[in-house]
């Protein structure tokens, strides 16, 4: 597709497609602000496919005569066809992608093209067209989710009983799996895409045929288009049909949260990737190196899909900002919406597909994940349960003697394995060797075989259920 053409208008002339109350054209600064074609052309097949089913109906219902129809949407085609082949010079004194189209139109059609206007507005065109755009990247986003889960359950898959720590407050807390650690992010991927899939059957009604915002006086058939276009039904109220922007919102909502999910899983890459963690390689084709410093080996892809959140959720403020306060019905406020979502949309994907990569081609580092899991004394919990089943004790005193352990370990220099039967029995007298059964991180993971726990047979059974969901 060409770029926006520079502006042909001599600001003398009144536009053509409203002009006939204007006896002058408008100032070049009116034409800056008040034009969108530079954006809103990346609507031009939706633009099309709305102006082909609505001029389809108009012939159906008798309000044009079938030839005229005929050579509209013929036309169209043309137009689809010259632009899509970069062949075109848009026009800001056209505005818009709508004008843009019709004033073409006409060119190769003649007046016919003049009646394709016929019970309906740019109001519920626009509204229509961008309904069309953001129903498309719903389903984009729901392809790029499932790529991601698939890449993370064939990581959790291949990991369902490798060791790693598990942290809270990035502190560590208790070994966990790699594969349970991994299905943890299915999860909050697999509730993105059912937000982003409950969106779009909520948003699924066609406001075509509102036209300005009070309806038409036409007996056009708004079950007809809506259906043409892939809609459920027709919006029911025409006032909010033209009003409404929350499809909108609610991708950039849906998105916002699922980049912040993002963001989170980067951040850990980024952490396990360090030299001081050394939890993963990432591939070198999403890492870079430095200019100065030839040891380094930086990974910039996800510290670039941990920073998208800012202008994701930043469209997401822009776009409610816009719409608070704005009275009933259409304002020209709304087409301010399109370029934050245009830009949300292009960044999710790309971080969707930059992270869906990473995943496909990271390295767990098993020795190191193991070494880092048996560290800090991560199983003082399996010690104190241990203390509770074997002595009975109650689990606060099993606290209690489980951290004098930990501080004579610490003291010793040592982790709680490495203790002697002899040092354990003389913080509690009745500790025999079976305790070392349970100080093992294999068998600290292993015991955890409560619904949705770390055990590598909780976690296979996860995988099977995924791979099953996912295809
Ligand atoms: N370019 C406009 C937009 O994006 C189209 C609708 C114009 N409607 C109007 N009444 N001026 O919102």
């Amino acid at each position: 597709m060409s770029d926006t053409g520079s502006s042909d208008s001599t600001a003398t002339s009144a536009n053509t497609m409203w002009g006939g109350r204007f006896a002058a054209g408008p100032d070049a600064i009116m034409e800056a602000i008040n034009a969108s074609i530079s954006f809103d052309q990346r609507m031009v097949r939706q633009d099309i496919e709305g102006s082909r089913a609505h001029a389809a109906m108009l012939a159906a219902t008798g309000i044009l005569r079938d030839s005229d129809v005929e050579a509209i949407r013929e036309g169209l085609l043309t137009v689809l066809s010259e632009i899509e082949g970069g062949d075109f010079a848009f026009s800001t004194a056209l505005e818009d992608i709508h004008m843009n189209v019709e004033a073409r139109l006409t060119e190769l059609v003649g007046p016919a093209a003049g009646r394709l206007h016929t019970a309906r507005s740019r109001n519920d065109q626009v509204a229509t067209d961008f309904k069309l755009w953001v129903r498309d990247q719903m389903k984009a986003a729901i392809t790029g989710l499932e790529a991601l889960m698939r890449a993370l359950v064939a990581q959790a898959d291949a990991g369902a009983d490798w060791v790693m720590p598990g942290f809270t407050h990035l502190q560590t807390a208790q070994p966990v799996t790699w594969g349970h650690h991994m299905l943890a992010y299915v999860e909050m991927f697999a509730r993105d895409r059912g937000r982003f899939a409950d969106a779009y059957h909520r948003m699924n009604e066609c406001p075509l045929g509102a036209a300005a915002l009070a309806g038409t006086s036409f007996p056009i058939d708004r079950e007809m288009t809506a259906k043409a276009l892939g809609f459920d039904r027709p919006a029911a109220n025409s006032l909010d049909a033209v009003s409404d922007r929350d499809f909108a919102l609610e991708f950039l909502s849906a998105a916002s949260i699922c980049a912040m999910h993002l963001s989170r899983f980067a951040e850990e890459l980024v952490i396990w990737s360090s030299a001081q963690f050394r939890f993963v390689s990432l591939s070198d084709r999403f890492s870079t190196g430095s200019s100065i410093m030839p040891q380094k080996k930086n990974p910039d892809a996800a510290e670039l899909i941990r920073a998208k959140i800012g202008r994701i959720f930043g469209a997401n403020v822009a776009l409610m900002t816009v719409m608070k306060g704005l009275p009933l019905a259409y304002s020209k406020d709304m087409q301010e919406d399109k370029e934050q979502v245009f830009d949300a949309a292009d960044n999710l994907m790309l971080a969707l597909a930059a992270m869906e990569g990473m995943v496909g081609d990271m390295q767990a580092r098993v020795p190191e994940l193991e070494a880092a899991a048996a560290s800090g004394f991560s199983t003082a919990t399996d010690l104190a349960d241990w203390l509770v089943h074997s002595l009975d004790m109650p689990f606060r005193d099993a606290h209690h003697v489980t951290g004098s352990l930990v501080k004579l370990a610490e003291d010793k220099g040592c982790d709680l394995p490495d203790l002697s039967l002899d040092d354990m029995q003389s913080v509690h007298g009745a500790i025999t060797d079976d305790v070392f059964g349970v100080l093992g991180v294999h068998n600290s993971v292993a015991s955890r075989t409560s619904y949705g726990g770390t055990a590598p047979v909780r976690v296979r059974e996860q995988v099977a259920r995924w791979q099953k969901l996912l295809g």
